[in-house]
C-alpha cells in the first residue's frame, strides 16, 4: 500500500475520508462534503449515535450527490488531546476498514485545527499506522484468489503542507521497513530460517551502510563460548553469532556505542527437557529478541540516525539428538563462569551470556539492552501488555518506561535482588541454570543474566516472550509477528541518545 501527500483536493473517485470531532462536531471538510450530499453525513451521525470519540469509523456508502464510492468519518475526540500514538491508532483502523470493504484507493482530507498537532505531523503519524497495520506475511500461500488478496493500493492525505508531511513520513517509514523485517523474520518457519539463513538476511542489510559481520562455531570456540556452544550442539544446524555496526555519531570513531543483544534460537524445543508437542510450533519466534535487534539496525541505518550502535545476536537451534547436552552438564561460558544446565529448555540464558559478554568485551558500549523470549513466566506475571523490564540502572529503566507509553510498546519493571540472585547458587558450578522451583521464573532468568553484566554498564533485559507475538488483531499490528522493540528502541535512542 502506498501512502502519498498532495495538496487540498476532493478527488471524485475512491473513498473520501473526513474527521469528525467530539460530541459529532463536524470538521469543515465533513461540513462541505455534508453540504454536498444534503445533509447525509448528518443524517448517518444521528441515525447510528455517532459521538466522534476517537477511533470509532462511520462509514455513508454510495452516497447520493457524490461519485465516491462512500465518505468514511472517522472520530478524533478532542484533537488537542491526540498524541503520535493516537494518529498512529486511528491510521492502523482506517487501513484495516477499507481493506475489509474492498476499497482501493482513499483520500483523506485534512484540516486545520485548534490546539494540537499540524496537518503535517497529523498526516504523517496517520500513514505511518496504516502502513504498520498493512503489514502481511502472505510468501507462501500460492493459491490466493484476487478476491481474497487486499485491494487498497493508496491513501493519500490532503492538506496545506504536503512536502512537510512527506518529510515526516519519510523519516517513519523507515522505522516501519525495520518493524515489518522483524514481522518477517518471526513468520519465517524454522526449516527456512535457521542460523545461518538468519545471519544471511542480516548481511543484506551491508547495503543500508552497516557493517555486519559473523562468528562462525570454531570462531566461538576459540573464544571460548561454551554455554551457547552447549545449547547449539545438538542441532544439525550450526551458530552463529550476528554482530551488525552503525556508525552514524559525528566524530563516530571516538564514541562508546549503544549495544543491543538478542536471543536468536531459531527453533526451541526444549532440548532432552523436550517441551510438550501442544504449541510447540510458536517455538519458531523464539528468536524474536534477535529479529528486533536486526528490525532496529534496520531502521537505524535507514534513517541514519546519528548515533554508535551495536546489535549482537547469538543465534542457535535448541534440538534433543544424540549430539544434544543433557541435563546436569556443566559448560564455561566466555566470561570464564562454569554453569550446571539443569534444564536444557532453559536456553536462551545461556546463549545471552556468552553474546553479553562478548559484547562488552569487544565494544565496551555505553549501555546494554538485551531482548528476549525468555520466559513463560512472564506471560503469566504480565499476560501480553507489557514486556517484563529488568535493569541494574533507574535512569535507563525510566527512559525505556517513556519511550514504551510514547509508542505503545510498554514496559513493566520487575525487581531484582541478591535474594533471588541467590536462587541460582550452585553446589557444583558457579550457577546453575534454573532455579528449582518455578517461583519468581523471569526474575531468577534475569538474575542469571545479570552474572554476565560487568559492575558499571547499564544494563536492561526486556522479556518479550508474551509481546514479540499476537494471536488478535491491534490498531497497528495485525496478528502474527508483531515486530515488538523496534519502535520502542528506536524511540529510546532518538528521544535520548541521538547526536
Ligand atoms: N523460549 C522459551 C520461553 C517462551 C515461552 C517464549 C512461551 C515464548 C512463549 C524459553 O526458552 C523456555 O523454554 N523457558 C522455560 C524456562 C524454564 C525451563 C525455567 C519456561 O518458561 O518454561
Ligand atoms: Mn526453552
Ligand atoms: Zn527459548
Amino acid at each position: 500500500m502506498n501512502i502519498s501527500f498532495a495538496t487540498p483536493s476532493v478527488p471524485t473517485s475512491g473513498a473520501l475520508i473526513v474527521g469528525v470531532l467530539e460530541g459529532g462536531k463536524l470538521t469543515p471538510s465533513a461540513a462541505s462534503l455534508n453540504k454536498t450530499t444534503q445533509g447525509a453525513l448528518e443524517r448517518a451521525i444521528d441515525a447510528n449515535a455517532f459521538s466522534g470519540k476517537r477511533g470509532e469509523l462511520l462509514d455513508v456508502v454510495a452516497p447520493a450527490g457524490l461519485n465516491n464510492s462512500r465518505v468514511l468519518m472517522v472520530g478524533m475526540g478532542a484533537p488537542a488531546k491526540l498524541t503520535e500514538k493516537d494518529l498512529q491508532d486511528i491510521g492502523g483502523n482506517i487501513a484495516a476498514h477499507l481493506t475489509r470493504v474492498r476499497e482501493q484507493k482513499a483520500a483523506v482530507l485534512m484540516d486545520k485545527l485548534r490546539g494540537g498537532k499540524q496537518a503535517a505531523e497529523r498526516a504523517a503519524n496517520a500513514g505511518f499506522g496504516a502502513v504498520l497495520r498493512s503489514y502481511r506475511f502472505n510468501r507462501y500461500k500460492t493459491k490466493q484468489k484476487a478476491e481474497e488478496k487486499p485491494r487498497l493500493k493508496e491513501i493519500r492525505f490532503h492538506l496545506d503542507n504536503p512536502a512537510a508531511a512527506k518529510r515526516a513520513f519519510q523519516r517513519l517509514e523507515k522505522v516501519a521497513d525495520g518493524v515489518f523485517m522483524t514481522r518477517d523474520l518471526a513468520s519465517e518457519p524454522a526449516n527456512i530460517l535457521y542460523p545461518k539463513s538468519f545471519a544471511a538476511e542480516a548481511k543484506k542489510l551491508t547495503k543500508l551502510g552497516l557493517k555486519v559481520q559473523v562468528l562462525g562455531e570454531k570462531e566461538m570456540q576459540k573464544l571460548g563460548m561454551g554455554s551457547l556452544l552447549g545449547v547449539a550442539q545438538g542441532s544439525a544446524h550450526e551458530p552463529q553469532m550476528l554482530v551488525m555496526q552503525w556508525q552514524g555519531a559525528p566524530n563516530a570513531k571516538d564514541k562508546a556505542p549503544l549495544a543491543f543483544v538478542g536471543k536468536g534460537v531459531t527453533f526451541d524445543t526444549g532440548g532432552i527437557s523436550l517441551k510438550p508437542a501442544g504449541g510447540m510450533e510458536d517455538m519458531k519466534w523464539d528468536m524474536g529478541g534477535a529479529g528486533a535487534v536486526v528490525g532496529l539496525m534496520k531502521a537505524l541505518a535507514g534513517r541514519k540516525a546519528k548515533v554508535n550502535a551495536v546489535g549482537v545476536c547469538g543465534l542457535v537451534e535448541n534440538m534433543p539428538s544424540g549430539t544434544a547436552q543433557r541435563p546436569g552438564d556443566v559448560v564455561t561460558s566466555m566470561a570464564g563462569l562454569t554453569i550446571e544446565v539443569l534444564n536444557t529448555d532453559a536456553e536462551g540464558r545461556l546463549v545471552l551470556a556468552d553474546a553479553l559478554w562478548y559484547t562488552q568485551e569487544k565494544f565496551k558500549p555505553k549501555l546494554i539492552v538485551d531482548l528476549a523470549t525468555l520466559t513463560g513466566a512472564i506471560i503469566i506475571s504480565l499476560g501480553h501488555e507489557n514486556a517484563g523490564l529488568f535493569s541494574n540502572d533507574d535512569k535507563l529503566s525510566e527512559q525505556l518506561t517513556k519511550a514504551g507509553k510514547e509508542v505503545g510498546e510498554e514496559v513493566w519493571r520487575l525487581p531484582m535482588s541478591a535474594a533471588y540472585d541467590k536462587l541460582i547458587d550452585c553446589d557444583i558450578a558457579d550457577m546453575k541454570n534454573i532455579s528449582g522451583g518455578r517461583a519468581g521464573g523471569s526474575i531468577t532468568a534475569a538474575q542469571f543474566l545479570q552474572r554476565f553484566i560487568k559492575d558499571g554498564t547499564p544494563w536492561a533485559h526486556l522479556d518479550i516472550a508474551g509481546t514479540a507475538w499476537t494471536s488478535k488483531d491491534k490498531p497497528t499490528v495485525p496478528k502474527g509477528g508483531t515486530g515488538f522493540g523496534v519502535r520502542l528502541l528506536d524511540t529510546l535512542v532518538s528521544k535520548y541518545y541521538e547526536k
